[in-house]
This record gives structure tokens, sequence and C-alpha cells, in this order.
């Protein structure tokens, strides 16, 4: 495994590697077994891997969560050896901006719900530093987590845009033994913190009753899920919604065609949990 630092040594360790398909993982690290996983899946449809590690700064609306964002380099090294990772990119923030980014995306509808409408500039961030690395690395396949289903469907917009050779491969959320979904940033829940949030998980499970009884709407559906997320002390619901899964709209009927997710954002004190699964 070759662990490289500038976007040259990249170009260059791939050079001979274009023949088969290249593999692309972009991550932030503090790597968990969610991230291996998308590992793990470019492993076995791909013949060379790459993965980044680059915590974004312009994707960062709040300046305290990048400054406390876990970085654990030798352990993320060790993860990726383990799995299998040929090319691991760990740049500085002037190997990717030479120049700050002024590229503005507008991504219409999908960026003005939930991650977007609650974090301004947030996407705009993921697509300057993701096509910054797509530049780079060139990849036959990429791989994003459900767990940032938003951010999945951001990338497909953007890559459809760019008119770029990429397939974009979705892959499902892994999560904790009692639901809680695994983020680089559950490490900062105090421990009172960490047994309030499995509550997240059980909730958006229990919508999926609620919407078999039929007697409630997905929005008082999505309402009734934050009321019980928001029973729990430690729990704050930044939104709970339910919207269809290609458009991100929220849904008005479940009759209507389409599949549709229940979303949810909450605060567990600073630390933003995030989770969605199929309704
Ligand atoms: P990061 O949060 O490190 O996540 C990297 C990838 O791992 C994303 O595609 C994310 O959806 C996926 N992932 C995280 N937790 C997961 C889980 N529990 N199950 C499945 N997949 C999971 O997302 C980012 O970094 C950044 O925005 C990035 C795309 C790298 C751009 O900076």
């Amino acid at each position: 495994m070759k662990i490289l630092t500038t976007a040259a040594q990249v170009r260059h360790a791939l050079e001979g590697k274009r023949n088969g398909t290249i593999g692309f993982v972009p991550t932030m690290g503090a790597l968990h077994a969610g991230h291996i996983s998308l590992v793990e899946q470019a492993r076995t449809q791909c013949d060379t891997v790459v993965v980044s590690i680059f915590v974004n700064p312009t994707q960062f609306d709040d300046p305290n969560d990048l400054l406390k964002y876990p970085r654990t380099p030798e352990a993320d090294a060790a993860m990726l050896e383990a799995a299998g990772t040929d090319v691991v990119y760990m740049p500085a923030v002037e190997d990717i901006y030479p120049e700050p980014d002024t590229r503005h995306f507008d991504f219409g509808p999908l960026e003005r719900v939930m991650e977007g409408a609650h974090r301004p500039g947030h996407f705009n961030g993921v697509a300057q530093v993701v096509s910054r690395l797509f530049d780079i690395v060139q990849p036959g396949k990429a791989y994003f987590g459900e767990k940032d289903f938003q951010q999945l469907a951001i990338i497909r917009e953007l890559v459809c845009r760019l008119d770029l050779p990429i397939g974009i491969v979705g892959c499902p959320i892994v999560r904790e033994g009692d639901g809680l979904a695994m983020s680089s940033r559950n490490t900062r829940l105090t421990p009172g913190q960490r047994a309030a949030s499995p509550r997240i998980f059980e909730t958006l499970s229990l919508a999926a009753t609620e919407k078999t009884k039929g007697t409630k709407s997905p929005a008082e559906t999505a309402a009734w899920a934050a009321r019980r997320i928001d029973a729990e002390q430690a729990l704050k619901t930044e939104y709970v919604v339910i919207a269809d899964a290609a458009t991100l709209q929220p849904a008005a009927r479940w009759e209507d065609p389409g599949e549709k997710r229940i979303f949810a954002a909450v605060r567990a004190g600073d630390i933003r949990l995030i989770d969605n699964m199929e309704i």
C-alpha cells in the first residue's frame, strides 16, 4: 500500500493502472467499519483501490466541528492496509486548494432540503472537493455511503452535470450493534449521549409501523418520530422528514409513486447525528 501526499504522486502512481478499473473511496478519515465496507466493495469490483483521507475545510459550516473533527492517521492506514487498499492519498489543504476554490455549484431542489437547508454551503464544499479528487484520481467507479443519502444524490447529479465517466456506487449503512449508524463523530459522544443515541434508529424503524397503521400522513408520522426522539433528554431533533428517495422532496401521501425514506438530523450536545432508512 502506497501512502501519498500530492496530486502529482497520485497521478504518477496510477499511470500504469488505467487499463483496469480504478475504484475510489473518498473519506475524511477517523475510519470505522462503515468506511471499510466501501473499501471492501471497491476491492471486489475494481483492479486498483484508491482511498483519500482529507478533512475538507470548505464543507464545514461550523468552525468548531472542523476543529474537533477526529484525526487518527495511523489507525486509518492500518485499517486500509488490512482491507486491501492499493493507494492512500492524504493531501495537505494546499495540495487540494493551491488557490481558494471560488466555484459555485447549484444543485437546485436537491440541495434546498434537509442537510442543504440546515448547513449553508456544505454541499458546495463537498462538490468542490469531490470534483477535485475525481480530477486527480480519475476513477472508473466511486463509492459513497447511504448514511449520507443526500450527499450521494448530489454526487450523482454532479457526475451527470460534469458528464464524468464515473460509475457512482451507493453502499448500505453500517450500524453499531444497538442500531446507531456508525460515524466518525460518534467517538465524541459522552457516555450519556451514546446511551441515548440508539433511540434515533429505533424511532425511524418504528415509523414504518406507524405507516402501516394508516392513520397518519407522512408529515404526521415524521412529526411523531421527532417528538419520540425529543422525549430523550440528551437528544434534540433538527429535522425529521419523510421524502421521495429520488427527488428528496417531502412526501405528501403514502400512495404517491416512488420509494420513500425517512431522514433525521439530531443534535446530542454540539454533535450532529444523521440517519435515514427506507420506509
Ligand atoms: P466521511 O464522513 O468520512 O464519509 C466517507 C464515506 O463513508 C461517505 O461516502 C459516507 O457516506 C460513508 N460512510 C460514513 N459512515 C458510514 C456508515 N455508517 N455506513 C456506510 N457508509 C458510511 O462523507 C464524507 O466523508 C465527505 O463528505 C467526503 C465525501 C469525503 C467529501 O469530503
